[in-house]
């Protein structure tokens, strides 16, 4: 028997009298019972995010770990409770004002934190509000500006004045108020809960599967298996080899088997628990190596190599011999998980005969085609909506969920909602994959490259999903941005029986750039140059044959990036650095666009309404990184018109027009380009319009107003209410084509339609003692085109600053064994005591085919900074970090040792 006690709270200035379990937690009852959903739930409640932060009698605590029963009569005050009617709490506007929000997930727990410091502390330093900050997790801002924000936020409380942001974007104020909703948020009193039940093995074939038990449960609706699933049982982005259930084999642990529907979630969860599967285990295989085995198990028909790439040139063999220098390496990169801090979750209903999905996702076509396959219907009967998401960073790109929810609405005919557990969502959903990546390099006297050659061989896990573009391209990253005569790279993708490896910020860049980078700063060392110009002999130039054969184009910039840091790196080296401090410099370019064949387009409508509001459709998704506002810019500064009153109808598939993905840092040149279009074509409308309404030629455009030869105007909402006044754009980037090797290549050959360049320098010290390594400072000078917004692109920059901290020290996904990462706080995520001070260089020589020379930066911002801590560690304390990540005992063990190498 539950027991009952009544307890008195106050939240936000309301007292509420309630009989509850005294062990149900504060963040249940205020988002399940008071409907306050400002704060969030990001790690199944352990208290590790920081995302349900609110304040309890004056401090500062994780809503999830408090129980009702400890804190009968206390004060609570939630995001929700924080703004004063109209006026925003100046932590919310400084948040807005300091661009310290992108996906907005963490920040209601953020706000609330910093709220409980100023609170006590009015006039905190840096370190104080990091060290206040500490247990709330940010995995989009590297909490460079969330600091900033609450610097800025303090002042103002002391001072006693409000902050007014200067520039809105678009749902900022509903981040900071608690009132953004995510899908989970989204009250559903009359959904079915749905809950998976996933493979008990990583691999083992599934000898039967019996739901007897399951569905005698009180309150379950269905238990559905593979027999249930009306058309094809598969799906995938490129090839289509993913099960929606399994039937007969399970490849890992993250496998669906069955999917109970039931009213509720506790009938969902027992029923799930009875649902009988009886396996036969087969070997497990994890890494590449055993995968590769001539005797190992065959995991598909056509055995464990996914995919193979291969990228040759001219003679490296000869290359070789002729090298003033040659040096080489095995190099490890680690498998990571994506950190995004909302776990998945999706709502789907079958209404008026039409399929409805709604959850996260980067490309909602794509999912609406694959949904169609799987129900066996025609794509018309689908509508997919892209609900806004608390981050992806590439590992929304796939299907995770989608395929479930549909199967359920297709048998109950209802609306269904599932929401994967934290734990869940580490072990079924997609990471960045690892790599083993053996290298060798030849260089002449003067430190020019003559050759590179590597075999790379990545982990692609137990499916496909889309490790063929990834793969594809490291190969074509496979030297750096550098001039390579010589080259021959092999990749190849094996599976094994762990997640699949799918996109992950920088797309399969980061892993040789790690491996180019390092052995390029080695080959300095031994020659006698320095870092810097070492690869300033090497860049890639405007018009030079890149690595994979195409011209370099005119927006090529690397050495731009080089002189922006140059004077930086002489000035620290001038310094008398403390011992053990070192500084270390790396290069990197990535693809803006899908590039390598794809057709490359997105679409964009404009809608001039009566009301006086401007209606811009795209297919582009928000993920957080801000291309809503980007691209309510363009369409406001193309129209001349004010930024406020264009509303973005974004990602749904029956409303908004394809954009395509929403990855390979793309959408502001292709999306923005097409808002561009829109936009011209309605300035001409207009125009026509305004002749049939008798103004007369010659006509002019100014600020939303069409002007005639006497003076006469009319504005473009005028305009509408004669009748419709819309536009569609559509842009259709450069043709690309794949990688070719050895064969004469056109003039017009390219992989890419333009790169984005950067160089990272960073300055960290070792602990000798402990082997942690503390980055004091990132400078990095990134190619940018043009910044269309400015505090969004340092904003995605310093978060990527972090991310690349993150990668080169803690972060590691473990898919088995006994230290298996089964939840958030072992994924080792950068915390904001970690935050180095970082200074971004934007260049911005406005070149570049996007809009206004713009270039995109989403995924261009981790690529290289992970080789430029690992080349300051060796200038630190002379080792050569040759294995991802340098966790303190892997690099204590190096010195105590007086090893030369990390491997
Ligand atoms: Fe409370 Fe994550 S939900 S700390
Ligand atoms: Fe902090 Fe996305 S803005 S997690």
């Amino acid at each position: 028997m539950r027991i009952q006690k009544r307890i008195s709270l106050t939240v936000n200035g309301q007292t509420y009298q309630v009989l509850v379990d005294p062990k149900t937690s504060l963040l249940d009852f205020l988002r399940k019972e008071l409907g306050l959903t400002g704060a969030k739930n990001g790690c199944d409640g352990k208290g590790i995010c920081g995302a349900c932060t609110v304040i309890v009698n004056g401090r500062a605590v994780k809503s999830c770990l408090i129980r009702l029963g400890e804190i009968d009569g206390a004060e609570i005050v939630t995001i929700e409770g924080l703004a004063r009617e109209s006026q925003l709490h100046p932590l919310q506007a400084a948040f807005i004002e300091a661009g310290a929000i992108q996906c907005g997930f963490c920040t209601p727990g953020m706000i609330m934190a910093a709220k409980a410091l100023l609170d006590i502390n009015p006039n905190p330093n840096k370190k104080e509000i990091a060290r206040a900050l500490q247990g709330n997790l940010c995995r989009c801002t590297g909490y460079v500006k969330i600091i900033q924000a609450v610097e800025k936020a303090a002042a103002a409380v002391r001072e006693g004045r409000n902050i007014f942001p200067s520039f809105i974007p678009k749902d900022a104020v509903e981040k900071v108020t608690g009132r953004f909703q995510f899908l989970d948020d989204l009250p559903c009193p009359d959904a079915l809960i749905a809950k998976v039940v996933w493979a008990a093995y990583p691999h083992a074939y599934v000898r039967r599967i019996d739901v007897t038990k399951a569905k005698e449960v009180s309150g379950v609706v269905k238990v559905l298996t593979a027999h249930d699933v009306p058309g094809q049982n598969a799906y995938g982005l490129i090839i289509e080899d993913q099960p929606v259930l399994c039937s007969e084999r399970v490849r890992y642990l993250g496998d669906p088997v069955a999917l109970v529907i039931a009213e509720n979630a506790q009938a969902a969860e027992k029923a799930a628990a009875l649902v009988e599967v009886e396996y036969e285990p087969l070997p497990a295989i994890f890494e590449v190596d055993t995968a590769l085995d001539p005797n190992a198990p065959k995991l598909f028909p056509g055995g464990n190599i996914a995919c193979k790439f291969a990228l040759k040139r001219g003679n490296p063999e000869i290359a070789f011999s002729q090298a003033a220098l040659v040096v080489e390496g095995t190099f490890n990169t680690q498998c990571v998980e994506h950190g995004y801090l909302e776990p998945e979750a999706g709502i789907a209903e079958w209404k008026d005969d039409q399929l409805i999905l709604r959850s996260a996702c980067q490309y909602p076509q794509a999912v609406k085609s694959q949904l169609a396959k799987v129900l066996g219907i025609p794509k018309e009967k689908i509508r997919v909506i892209a609900h806004p998401t608390g981050g992806a960073f590439g590992g929304k790109t796939d299907i995770s969920i989608q395929a479930l929810l549909a199967l359920a609405a297709w048998h109950t005919k209802r609306k269904v909602k599932l929401t994967l557990t934290r734990a869940e969502s580490l072990k079924a959903t997609v990471k960045r994959h690892p790599m083993r990546l053996e290298y060798k390099m030849g260089f002449d006297k003067d430190g020019c490259i003559l050759a590179v050659k590597a075999k790379i061989l990545a982990n692609v896990g137990a499916y496909q999903t889309l490790s063929i573009p990834v793969l594809h391209q490291t190969t074509a990253f496979a030297t750096g941005p550098y001039r390579v005569p010589n080259i021959d790279i092999e990749t190849i993708g094996v599976f094994t029986n762990t997640p699949p490896s799918s996109a992950m910020r920088g797309f399969g860049i980061p892993q040789p750039t790690f491996a180019v980078e390092s052995l390029i700063d080695e080959a300095a060392r031994r020659l006698g140059i320095s870092p810097i110009e070492i690869r300033r002999r090497n860049a890639l130039r405007p018009g030079d044959e890149s690595p994979t054969g195409a011209k370099m184009g005119s927006d090529t910039h690397l050495l731009e990036t080089l002189n922006a840091i140059e004077e930086e790196y002489y000035k620290l080296k001038m310094e008398k650095l403390e011992p053990d401090m070192g500084i270390g410099i790396a290069c990197g370019y990535k693809n803006i666009g899908l590039g390598l064949g794809e057709e490359d387009y997105a679409e964009a409508q404009i809608e001039i309404l009566p009301s006086g509001r401007v209606c811009l459709r795209t297919g582009a998704v928000e993920l957080g990184q801000g291309v809503v506002t980007v691209l309510a810019q363009i369409a406001a500064h193309e129209l001349g018109v004010p930024y406020e009153l264009v509303d973005v109808i974004w990602g749904d598939t029956d409303l908004a027009p394809d954009a395509r993905e929403t990855n390979a840092s793309r959408q502001t040149v292709v999306s923005g380009n097409a808002v561009m279009l829109a936009a011209q074509k309605l300035r001409h409308l207009a125009l026509e319009k305004a002749r049939q309404y008798g103004l007369e030629p010659p006509l002019s455009y100014q600020n939303g107003i069409v002007i005639d030869r006497n003076g006469h105007q009319i504005s473009i909402f005028e305009l509408a209410k004669a009748s419709k006044l819309s536009a569609t754009g559509r842009y259709l980037a450069p043709s690309t084509m794949p990688l070719y090797s050895n064969i004469p290549l056109s003039k017009e050959y390219k992989n890419y339609f333009t790169f984005s360049f950067f160089t990272n320098l960073a300055l960290v010290k070792v602990e000798r003692n402990t082997g942690q390594v503390q980055v004091v400072k990132i400078v990095s000078a990134y190619d940018v085109g043009r910044a269309i917004n400015r505090v969004a692109v340092e904003g995605q920059l310093e978060g990527g600053a972090v991310m690349g901290m993150g990668y080169a020290l803690s972060e590691e996904y473990i898919a088995y064994g006994e230290s298996i990462t089964d939840n958030l706080a072992k994924c080792g995520l950068p915390r904001a005591l970690s935050t180095p001070e970082v200074v971004i260089k934007l260049i911005e020589p406005a070149d570049s085919l996007g809009p206004y020379g713009a270039k995109g930066v989403g995924e261009v911002a981790m690529v290289a900074v992970a080789p430029a801590i690992t080349n300051a560690i060796y200038d630190a304390v002379g080792i050569r970090i040759r294995s991802l990540p340098v966790k303190p005992s892997k690099l204590k063990k190096a010195l105590s040792s007086q090893e030369k190498e990390v491997k």
